[in-house]
């Protein structure tokens, strides 16, 4: 396939992921198994294993049946706020895993410095200007610039305002952009706006390859955009982490739930720690269940708007070809209109 156009626009992204194509396969709790990984990184992508909350042997293990499916790079999903965050860094650390992305929270700056002084290219996510501006101040060498249309936990901010505010004021390092993007045409006008590459995770996460139960494939493939919706907050006193998925029965529930604690709150039946406590119980397994069990009732069906884009399941490459065919085309497109 002749990318010429591809190949110049998504040369920085392309050279420093150390891959042919600067398409990203984001990270996906439960979803991102080493065959989906090296499916996308054998097809010319970029993949990133899920730290999640993964016991240790078993991400010990992914890691390298990851590394026996493909020669290729790929990365290790790292979320600071997981309880086995820091067990995982000095694994990826110890198997020399060749890029680490910082999600969740913030790293620590010693963190980012233990990760380099690995070997390891540092890539953070950020769903804000002063998020990405304190990653770039940590030595992050390239960003993720999620907006809130994603899929899993998200932002509050827009991929489009986001551009705005990061992509088109930094220029030091490689910026990858994420959130909403289902069609290789976006992504074309992603790398004409300056991006450096894109990060895909719903279009994926019902690829052939992926281990998701053919019921959560099923629910994905029947979805309009406007079904994945971001976990509303009803009160400031409980604090919600946002995630965004397909509206089920545990949506409904989770609602109620909230009401319910807001409610015995106000008559003082129920302490802020405690009530808060239920609100984080309420989700726990929930993306497992629906993955995994293919409870799509009462599982998390974590899923970007990018749904309303997605409309069968095929093998990763290709899904790949078509991405790279429409990216190129829509370059070749762009670049008429100037002659
Ligand atoms: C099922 C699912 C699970 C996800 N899990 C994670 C995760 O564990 N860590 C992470 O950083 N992002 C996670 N994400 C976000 C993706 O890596 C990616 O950034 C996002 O899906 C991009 O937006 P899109 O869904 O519109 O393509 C998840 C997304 C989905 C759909």
């Amino acid at each position: 396939m002749k990318t010429d156009l591809l190949d110049k626009f998504g040369k920085w992204g392309a050279d420093f992921l150390g891959v042919k194509y600067p398409i990203m396969c984001g990270a996906m709790t439960w979803v991102s198994t080493p065959e989906l990984v090296a499916a996308v990184c054998n097809a010319g992508g970029f993949a990133c294993m899920a730290g999640g909350n993964t016991p240790i042997e078993i991400l010990e293990k992914q890691i390298k049946e990851t590394k026996r499916l493909t020669d290729k790079p790929f990365a290790l999903n790292l979320i600071t706020i997981a309880p086995l965050y820091k067990d995982h860094l000095k694994l990826a650390v110890e198997l020399e895993v060749p890029f680490i992305i910082f999600a969740g929270s913030f790293p620590r700056k010693s963190e980012v410095k233990v990760a380099k002084e690995a070997g390891a290219k540092v890539m953070c996510f950020a769903s804000t200007h002063s998020i990405a501006m304190r990653m770039l101040d940590f030595g992050a060498e390239a960003l993720i610039l999620e907006g809130m249309e994603a899929g899993g936990h998200v932002g509050h901010v827009t991929l489009t305002i986001l551009i705005q505010q990061v992509l088109f004021e930094v220029d030091e390092v490689p910026i990858f952009t994420a959130g909403g993007l289902g069609t290789g045409k976006i992504c074309a006008h992603m790398l004409l706006m300056g991006a450096s590459g894109v990060q895909l995770g719903t279009k994926f996460a019902v690829a052939e390859e992926s281990c998701a139960h053919p019921m959560f494939k099923e629910a994905f493939i029947k979805a309009n955009a406007r079904d994945a919706v971001s976990t509303p907050q009803f009160d400031s006193r409980l604090p919600v982490v946002a995630v965004r998925a397909l509206r089920n029965q545990s949506t409904v529930q989770f609602g109620e739930l909230q009401m319910k604690l807001i409610n015995m709150l106000e008559r003082s039946e129920i302490n802020r720690e405690e009530a808060q406590y239920k609100v984080e119980e309420f989700w726990v397994g929930r993306l497992r269940d629906a993955v995994i069990d293919g409870d799509v009732s009462h599982g998390s069906l974590m899923s970007g708007q990018s749904v309303g884009l997605v409309n069968e399941v095929k093998p990763v490459s290709a899904i790949m070809e078509e991405l790279v065919t429409d990216i190129e085309a829509e370059l070749q497109r762009v670049a008429g209109k100037f002659v």
